[in-house]
């Protein structure tokens, strides 16, 4: 497409019936605020002025959306009066202008490619529809054409006759406009009507009063489903969660029971990389190629390198950076923590900021004591350590290069490399303590046996 796109997002809604302190388009789906996705989906068309509309007390929107400006719409007067409000964006241009919603997180670049293409012909058509075809057209403006195609009315559910409601093409509510004849129909659009708003639908008949073009673009019926309910929300997670799946699956990953695995929209898998049952992935996670992820584990802001191993029921916090073949193990929890390469930490272990090395052995049981507190504190442990196993790390702690630490030691003191840090108290032994003790008991259980009644 060589016309300019310009897109601006309508989200000024309160969405009430989310019954929720946060606006309506910053519920996340995939781990991130819906508006977030439309958003993706239009910047992939490299639009070259963009907004926001939002409603007053919506700071959280500014700074989900930025780079994308918003636009304070103070009265939410309607779908038109929003575009209204963005005058200062559109105003001059004479490309094409997008309309979209906030809270339609399952549109796709394709569709706003071809809605805008709808416009961008020859003939030129002062605006285009996006329309669809749900099972259940209640509720839905009609989408009422010509024979040949043109669209010459949107009726209201509520204003339709019986003849009117068999039409299946509904509109879904986002609007591609010739850019030259926004503003002379946004200015001729009123607010006779039950709610008093200014709808954007009116725009196709006044198109065609002026004897402009308006035609449909007629996309998926999913792409079109706003988000106004909980119950909503879940069904697009649903949906967004089969296309991520996909994505995975068609990068090369192998899934071995997609639905239960969850990804974020950023997540990124790399190829030959094996995915067990069970498996969540929050904001900002990498894996790269050829890594094995087994059943129950949960991720957030991680990186697994080339290779590794990590599961089951392992857990990845923000800041974990597993080295390439490094194996994390079961009941393993990782916090701002580089792993090195080949490093293994396999059972029952918690390392929170710590630094370490490559080719080392992370024992079961071991701690980095990293909360005093008040502050966290670093720890340091080169290469080719062998921690044994219930090894408490009190933080800030260096352990050297090839040293070893004896099972059960609470090292507070930097440890040397090569050397071998043993704290605990030394053992002592009596000799045929257990026999005799084995005796006495059996005696005294003996006795108090005859003793009842
Ligand atoms: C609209 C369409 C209807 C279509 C349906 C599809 C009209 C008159 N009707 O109805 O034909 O079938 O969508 O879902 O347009 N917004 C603002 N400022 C406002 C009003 C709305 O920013 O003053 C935003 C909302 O936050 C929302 C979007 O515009 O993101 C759509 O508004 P909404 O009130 O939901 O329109 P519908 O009644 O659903
Ligand atoms: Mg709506």
């Amino acid at each position: 497409m060589t016309t300019e796109i310009l897109c601006l997002v309508l989200a000024a809604g309160k969405g009430t019936r989310m019954r929720s302190a946060s606006p309506k388009v910053m519920h996340p789906v995939a781990g991130q605020p819906m508006v977030a996705h439309v958003l993706a989906a239009a910047d992939a068309l490299a639009p070259v002025r963009r907004g926001v509309v939002i409603g007053p007390d919506m700071e959280v929107v500014t700074q989900a959306v930025a780079p994308w400006p918003t636009v304070v719409q103070q009265h939410q007067a309607g779908t038109a009066d929003a575009l209204k409000t963005a005058r200062g964006i559109w105003a001059g241009f004479d490309g094409i202008v997008l309309a979209v919603y906030g809270d339609t997180p399952l549109i796709t670049t394709a569709t706003l490619k071809a809605l805008a293409a709808a416009v961008d012909q020859p003939d030129r058509p002062a605006l285009a529809v996006l329309g669809f075809r749900p099972d259940d057209t209640t509720g839905y403006g009609r989408l009422v054409l010509t024979q040949d195609g043109h669209l010459t009315a949107i009726v209201e559910h509520a204003d339709a006759d019986a003849d009117m409601r068999r039409i299946g093409l509904c509109n879904a509510g986002m609007m591609a406009f010739d850019g030259r004849r926004l503003g002379e129909l946004l200015d001729a659009i009123g607010n006779d009507n039950a709610k008093g708003e200014y709808y954007l639908t009116d725009a196709v008949a006044i198109a065609r009063a002026k004897g402009y073009g308006a035609v449909v673009a007629e996309g998926p019926v999913e792409e079109a489903m706003g988000i106004n309910t909980r119950a909503e929300l879940a069904k697009a997670e649903a949906v967004m969660q089969g296309r991520l799946r996909d994505r995975a699956m068609n990068g090369g990953a192998t899934l071995i029971d997609p639905a239960t695995v969850y990804f974020s929209a950023d997540t990124v898998v790399g190829r030959d990389v094996t995915i067990g049952p069970n498996v969540v992935f929050g904001p900002r996670v990498v894996v790269e190629d050829e890594v094995e992820i087994l059943s129950f584990c949960h991720f957030t802001d991680a990186v697994i390198r080339k290779g590794a191993i990590v599961g089951p029921f392992a857990r990845l916090r923000p800041g974990a950076d597993i080295g390439p073949g490094a194996h994390i193990g079961n009941f393993v929890e990782v916090k701002n923590t580089t792993i090195g390469k080949g490093s293994k930490a396999n059972h029952l272990t918690y390392l929170g900021d710590a630094r370490i090395g490559a080719g080392t052995n992370v024992g079961a049981g071991t701690i980095t004591c990293n909360y005093d507190g008040y502050l966290k504190h670093l720890t340091q442990i080169g290469d080719e350590v062998f921690i044994g196993s219930n090894t408490s790390l009190v933080a800030p702690v260096t352990v050297g290069d090839r040293s070893n630490i004896a099972a059960g030691s609470v090292i507070t003191r930097d440890v040397a490399e090569d050397a071998l840090a043993i704290e605990r108290a030394d053992q002592t032994q009596r000799p045929g303590w257990a026999k005799d003790y084995r005796a006495r008991k059996a005696a005294e259980k003996a006795a108090r046996a005859k003793t009842k009644p």
